[in-house]
């Protein structure tokens, strides 16, 4: 099939890359030039576990190019993916100007049926709108499909190729077969792929993702919690998880969720109901305890020194919002800095991919260093921030050479409190310390 993806993000070049490897020919469009010329010059423009691969084959192979001309795009292509962004705007609900934008371009390039397909996250009622951009200008028939996209950033590739359910919201019969013939691919170990009226589409993913960072939150109250009354989170995850209407996975405290999406989706939806005089009580906690979360490991460090940094120097390891990717976006480390810098600490800092992205929004006043260990020279505290894999089982005899004081502050739980106490830490996680 020929696609057309608008929009070179995380999305669109994930999809547009999948979907050639399936051996789709796709022409993926930007009209940021740089952009484009990277990309076809073979340099991707995000980090992703795994997409390298793909994207090195399927260019080469010439299944995936790319392009700023929309219009030669939409005219080689049966099916449009529109992979925009979607920024809150001031009042917290997406901002649809850049989908809108490039619909209202596509009638008047259409030379034959479309497949429309929004693969931005967009809220309920947007199909609609891109239908009546569209259909100002067009003379041809054509369908909009909401399928919004489920990809977890760091294992994004595996997601998309082997996806837990595809979510088509189209009232077309002739757009489904469309779709289906697209995903059919993707499903074959028997996942589902469920067909629904677009609103309830748009809905399901607000939803999820929104359920998601609810139970985040929720265990988050719970640690807190425990803390106070003296009991052990990690043993009290286990004994939830183990019944099978709660489930193990996302059950992790932490130091709040962060990202492109959570944020940004539990905001839209509470503005959703709102702009619909429906008061979505749990989203305004939400939003709250993790504004709240994020600052949970900062105070807890001031307050272990007595309420002021000064002179000392406190190590991170771990900036980007989770591991396995270079994002930054509402992270909690960035929170986590503006706290400790406000207290007067110095702040050095380690992380695999993130660091290029942080010395951007903190320039000099944090100092970055090339390898974790360094992080740590003379340091009075280490506060771990994201749990990449490199930092779960370190040299800890070598830390405590290199620290001033041995004190461990863990945002995600890496390490068990009987071995630290063994090596003489003093150690501080979320929800364990009675
Ligand atoms: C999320 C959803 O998981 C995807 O299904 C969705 O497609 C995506 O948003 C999106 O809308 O594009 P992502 O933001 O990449 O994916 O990251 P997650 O792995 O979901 O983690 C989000 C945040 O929750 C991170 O800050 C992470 O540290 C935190 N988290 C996650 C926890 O604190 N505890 C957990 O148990 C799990």
């Amino acid at each position: 099939m020929n696609i057309a993806v608008v929009g070179t993000g995380y999305v669109g070049l994930v999809s547009g890359t999948c979907f050639a490897e399936t051996g789709n020919h796709v022409i993926c469009v930007d009209n940021n030039e740089s952009k484009v010329e990277s990309l076809q010059n073979g340099q991707l423009t995000i980090y992703e576990p795994g997409l390298e691969l793909l994207f090195g084959r399927n260019t080469k192979e010439g299944r995936l190019t790319f392009t700023t001309d929309l219009e030669y795009a939409i005219k080689k292509s049966e099916i449009i993916f529109l992979a925009l962004p979607t920024p809150p705007g001031e009042d917290g609900s997406a901002d649809l100007s850049y989908v809108l934008g490039v619909a209202e371009q596509l009638g008047e390039m259409m030379d034959d049926y479309k497949v429309i397909v929004d693969k931005s996250t967009v809220p309920v009622g947007t199909a609609e709108k891109v239908t009546a951009a569209i259909a100002k200008k067009a003379k041809v028939d054509f369908d909009v499909v909401s399928n919004p996209e489920f990809l977890r950033e760091g294992v994004a590739v595996d997601d998309f190729l082997k996806p837990d359910r595809v979510v088509i919201g189209t009232s077309s019969e002739r757009a489904q077969k469309v779709m289906h013939r697209l995903y059919e691919p993707f499903v074959r170990q028997g996942n589902p792929i469920y067909f629904m009226d677009e609103r309830s589409a748009e809905m399901t993913k607000y939803a999820a993702n929104s359920y998601l960072a609810t139970r985040i939150t929720f265990m988050n109250e719970i640690a807190n919690l425990c803390e106070i009354v003296g009991a052990n989170v990690d043993m009290v995850r286990i004994g939830m998880g183990s019944d099978s209407r709660i489930g193990k996975r996302f059950l992790f405290p932490g130091v709040g969720y962060g990202g492109s999406c959570f944020p940004k989706d539990v905001q839209a939806l509470a503005k959703t109901a709102k702009d619909n005089d429906y008061d979505f009580n749990i989203l305004n906690s939400v939003m709250n305890v993790n504004n709240r979360q994020k600052h949970v490991l900062s105070e807890k460090i001031i307050k272990h020194f007595g309420g002021d940094l000064t002179g000392r120097t406190i190590a991170l390891w771990g900036l980007a919002f989770k591991p396995n990717t270079d994002d930054i976006r509402e992270a909690p480390a960035i929170y986590i800095i503006e706290d400790l810098l406000a207290a007067g600490a110095t702040v050095t800092a380690y992380d695999p991919e993130a660091m290029e992205n942080m010395r951007a929004l903190f320039g000099d006043k944090v100092n970055f260093v090339e390898h974790r260990y360094d992080a740590l020279k003379d340091a009075s505290c280490l506060a771990i921030v994201t749990e990449w894999s490199i930092f779960r089982t370190p040299d800890f005899s070598y830390i405590a050479e290199l620290m001033k004081e041995k004190v461990i502050f863990d945002g995600r739980n890496l390490y068990s409190l009987e071995d630290m106490e063994e090596i003489g830490f003093y150690y501080n996680s979320i929800g364990r310390n009675s």
